[in-house]
């Protein structure tokens, strides 16, 4: 009875069966609950950050070896600028320590990191130890970990936009031409083609939104929410989201192939 009102979390699958066949090739997470996590503790919120920082490790090596193909982490919104500035500061130095101990686990794994985002907003020391990583990954050729670090889907789109005027006013393109694959293009995930978008969306902590995140990519991305709380996502809820993902019928518009 009122099952429909208590929707199953797909974290409360155990001893989950995976289709190797049909791992979503791209993932992107909204790594959320990381404050909750520590206010429950009695921690500061930073602690939690800190804990979700060793939960992106762990997560990205198992989408690594579950042969996932990109990996999005939603790290830093163009809204999170909001936040108290001690709270900003730590984040802002969580990429430095994050390359710092982890590079040479993501070459071992053959992972390759890429970041978008308006990064050159970021402080100095950041946007060194990010494009140091990216410099030290780019011949690594399995998975991308690709950090959303001052993202936003609305200004992302609003760029996206402008460049599109810029080359109709420049007359490299007309009106007319301005289809799906131009606006692919404009957007900051084109580097991720074929796997521009994703194929599953999680998001943690029980929050069921979007907060503005890959807005038209997620157009017919499977939506997974879990309660479980970022530091507390571990590679089996990894498989547990997975395995709900696995339980869809991705139709596309069109009708399922056994209809
Ligand atoms: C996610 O955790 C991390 C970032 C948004 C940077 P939160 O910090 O949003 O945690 P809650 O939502 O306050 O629990
Ligand atoms: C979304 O989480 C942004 C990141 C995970 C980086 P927020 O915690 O900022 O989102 P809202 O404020 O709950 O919508
Ligand atoms: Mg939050």
């Amino acid at each position: 009875m009122f099952a429909f009102f208590n929707k199953k979390d797909p974290a409360d699958m155990d001893d989950v069966q995976l289709d190797t066949n049909r791992i979503p090739a791209h993932i992107a997470v909204i790594m959320d609950g990381n404050g909750r996590w520590a206010k429950s503790r009695h921690l500061p919120r930073i602690a939690g950050h800190k804990e979700g920082m060793n939960t992106v490790k762990k997560i990205t090596i198992a989408a690594s070896d579950l042969g996932v193909k990109v990996l999005t982490l939603y790290a830093f919104s163009t809204e999170n600028w909001k936040r108290p500035t001690d709270e900003v500061n730590y984040l802002m130095q969580l990429p430095v320590s994050f390359f710092d101990t982890f590079v040479p686990d993501l070459i071992k794994n053959n992972v390759q990191v890429q970041v978008m985002g308006y990064v050159d907003k970021l402080p100095a020391a950041t946007q060194t130890a990010v494009n140091n990583a990216i410099e030290e990954t780019k011949d690594c050729d399995g998975m991308v970990l690709n950090f959303a670090l001052n993202y936003g889907s609305r200004a992302e789109i609003v760029t996206g936009v402008q460049k599109i005027a810029q080359q109709v006013a420049d007359g490299q393109l007309t009106v007319d031409e301005i289809d799906d694959t131009t606006v692919d293009a404009a957007l900051m995930t084109a580097s991720l083609a074929p796997y521009s978008d994703p194929d599953l969306l999680i998001r943690t902590s029980g929050e069921e939104r979007i907060s503005n995140f890959l807005m038209w990519q997620i157009a017919y991305s499977e939506l997974v929410f879990t309660d479980v709380k970022w530091p507390d996502f571990t590679a089996a809820t990894l498989k547990a989201c997975i395995a709900d993902y696995q339980s869809r019928d991705r139709r596309f518009g069109g009708i399922a192939d056994n209809k």
